[in-house]
């Protein structure tokens, strides 16, 4: 699926999203690991952002430790978390509770941990307007209910208000999921791995759900996803998150295109192509490393084929550029953390 074209703004917009210098760590029993270390993206409304990483590289504690949704033995050690201008961090317990229903949806990867088996659907996604926005009136409930049920795609609203969760297909719990994210038409949708549980049609319909609703409503998206044709297909932007760093970020388009960062390449070369026969996917050789026993250096450097002495001594600092001639491209700069980015690029630009 191809969506129609990606929304791109003649005057930039100001970010919905605004994260900058985000650090978390987290009690584990070989001590205090950072899962999230230095994270820094925005999203501007209207636009979807992909986060993409091998398991464990973070992406999930970077979207808890947004939303103040961290297990018990996590805690943000740094960093500013700028929602609609304001730091979420600040925020008490309530109003980020309050802002997490009312401005900010979540839908994660299985919709059954969402939503409450023993409740039926009805009740639970009118709970959703009489917490959030207080409403009382029974006839009112319904009629919005059955509203945003049908907004979220399920067939005959009306009719599958007193169903459990057990009596719908994954899909269907999943669009519930999207329903009672929605109900409050918030501006920022977080999804973590929304569709990896559904199959490929099923897949296809939530996903063309969700491109609706950031068109209609101007929603910003957070995507977290292991599918890169799924992330180049539905999002703007991506950011390529390794041991706990984002190492390369940009216009999705740009960097799947003309990968820098040689954990991006290797990611890259590992998606299957269709159609394909015969031929060996490349993998990207070793394991990442565990957090509690990371290298001095760049993080990828035992993985690395292009790791030189300096990559096993000194973490890299970002490399920023803007693309082409148009240094204000409203589509944003990319940015690389290798210390082999320059002699990459010049490899990349003398290669097309
Ligand atoms: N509750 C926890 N206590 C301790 N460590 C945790 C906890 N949850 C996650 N971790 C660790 O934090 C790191 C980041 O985990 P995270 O769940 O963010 O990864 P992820 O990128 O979302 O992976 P996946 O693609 O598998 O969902 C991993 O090393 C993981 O083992
Ligand atoms: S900094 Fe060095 S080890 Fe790390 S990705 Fe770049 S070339 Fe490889
Ligand atoms: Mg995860």
């Amino acid at each position: 699926m191809k969506p129609v074209e990606p929304i791109v703004p003649l005057v930039p917009v100001a970010p919905v999203l605004e994260v900058q210098g985000l650090t978390t760590w987290l009690r584990t029993p070989r001590g205090i690991v950072t899962a999230v270390d230095n994270v820094s993206l925005s999203v501007a409304p209207g636009r979807a952002l992909a986060i993409v990483g091998e398991s464990g590289s973070g992406k999930s504690m970077t979207c808890l430790s947004m939303l103040g949704l961290l297990p018990s033995n996590g805690q943000v050690a740094a960093g500013e978390v700028r929602f609609k201008g304001r730091n979420l961090l600040a925020l008490s317990r309530e109003d980020m509770a309050r802002v997490r229903g009312r401005e900010i949806g979540m839908i994660l990867q299985d919709a059954m941990t969402s939503l409450n088996p023993l409740m039926t659907i009805g009740s639970q996604v009118a709970e959703v307007f009489r917490y959030q926005q207080g409403i009382r009136d029974r006839a009112e409930l319904r009629r919005k209910t059955i509203d945003v049920l049908t907004r979220a795609r399920i067939p005959a609203a009306q009719d599958r208000l007193d169903s459990y969760p057990f009596q719908f297909s994954g899909g269907m719990r999943q669009r519930v999921s999207i329903a009672m994210n929605i109900a409050c038409e918030p501006d920022l949708l977080i999804c973590d791995e929304p569709t990896t549980a559904l199959d490929v049609t099923v897949q296809t319909q939530i996903i063309g759900l969700l491109d609706t609703l950031r068109r209609e409503r101007n929603m910003a998206i957070v995507f977290i996803t292991h599918d890169l044709h799924l992330a180049s297909q539905f999002c703007d932007d991506v950011a390529i998150m390794y041991a706990g760093r984002i190492v390369e970020a940009g216009p999705v388009d740009r960097v799947f295109a003309k990968p820098v960062h040689p954990y991006t390449e290797g990611l890259l070369r590992a998606v299957p192509t269709l159609g394909a026969t015969g031929e060996r996917l490349a993998t990207i050789a070793g394991q990442p490393p565990v957090l509690s026993d990371l290298p001095a250096g760049c993080r990828f450097a035992p993985r690395c084929a292009y790791a030189s002495a300096l990559c096993h001594e000194r973490y890299p600092d970002w490399y920023e550029w803007n693309e082409g001639a148009d240094s204000v491209d409203p589509r944003g700069e990319r940015r690389v953390a290798c210390h082999a980015t320059e002699a990459r690029l010049q490899a990349a630009w003398s290669a097309s």
